[in-house]
């Protein structure tokens, strides 16, 4: 695992965009993974803006959204769903068939985490997964305590996720579960990104990166894994350096 200091947001989501970019130039069929959430919203404005200046040809990937809260209608602006359908599949010029979004109204949840493991399993697994990190350490909804060698399943949100993600929703909103791709689909992705920025996250990276590799903290399994870039912010590097 590597880690990278970026000045500030704008200049990690400058990095982060040009390592999709990159991939794709490179791999114009790649599948990749991206999170949703207020720490990749410039990148994938970036990204957009890349395509449209350096004409990179997108048509053939496949854009995995990471997780979604159950129960969540899509039109609402809180929902993973409205994040991929704004940020994503619009302004990259996607078409629908190339984005693969968690159902939240899934009349069998299991099922739908089946469906996910099996497209990934048949394009070959992830290219590249771009994740953040929740305040509780978590990847996607892989709350603390859940096992590491899990794929896609349904999770019971912890405390400080309902909370915290109360932040994305006009009005108080029960959140109660959430689906999501594994850490297992994170170890055996051929690149993972985890991007990082500003105070708020400073102890919760500091945990992840130095303290023991544990379940009790998700996304200190990154460690575990031979290409994997933690990009950061020097606000959020501040007891990493
Ligand atoms: C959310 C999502 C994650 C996201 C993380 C950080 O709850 N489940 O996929 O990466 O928490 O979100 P943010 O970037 O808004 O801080």
């Amino acid at each position: 695992m590597k880690i990278e200091i970026l000045d500030d947001h704008e200049t990690l989501s400058q990095q982060a965009a040009g390592r999709i970019v990159g991939q794709v130039r490179a791999q114009p069929a790649s599948v990749i993974c991206c999170a949703s959430g207020d720490t990749p919203r410039r990148m994938c404005r970036i990204v957009a803006d890349e395509i449209a200046r350096q004409h990179v040809d997108f048509g053939r990937v496949a854009l995995i959204g990471l997780d979604e809260w159950l129960g969540i209608d899509p039109s609402n602006e809180g929902s993973c769903h409205y994040f991929f359908r704004n940020e994503v599949l619009h302004p990259w010029k996607l078409r629908e068939d190339q984005i693969h979004l968690f159902d939240a109204f899934a009349h069998d949840p299991l099922v739908e985490c089946r469906k996910m493991d099996q497209l990934i399993r048949e394009r070959g697994g992830l290219d590249l997964m771009i994740v953040g990190i929740g305040m509780n350490g978590h990847i996607g909804f892989n709350e603390p305590g859940q096992p590491f060698d899990l794929y896609s399943h349904v999770a019971d949100l912890d405390k400080t996720t309902r909370s915290v993600g109360q932040k994305y929703f006009k009005e108080k909103t029960v959140l109660t579960q959430g689906i999501t791709l594994g850490l297992q689909h994170l170890l055996e992705a051929k690149e993972v990104i985890l991007m990082a920025s500003g105070s708020a996250k400073v102890d919760v990276v500091a945990r992840a990166l130095t303290g023991p590799v544990t379940e009790q903290m998700p996304a200190s399994v990154l460690r575990r894994h031979a290409n994997a870039t933690v990009m950061l912010d020097k606000e959020a590097a501040a007891r990493v350096l």
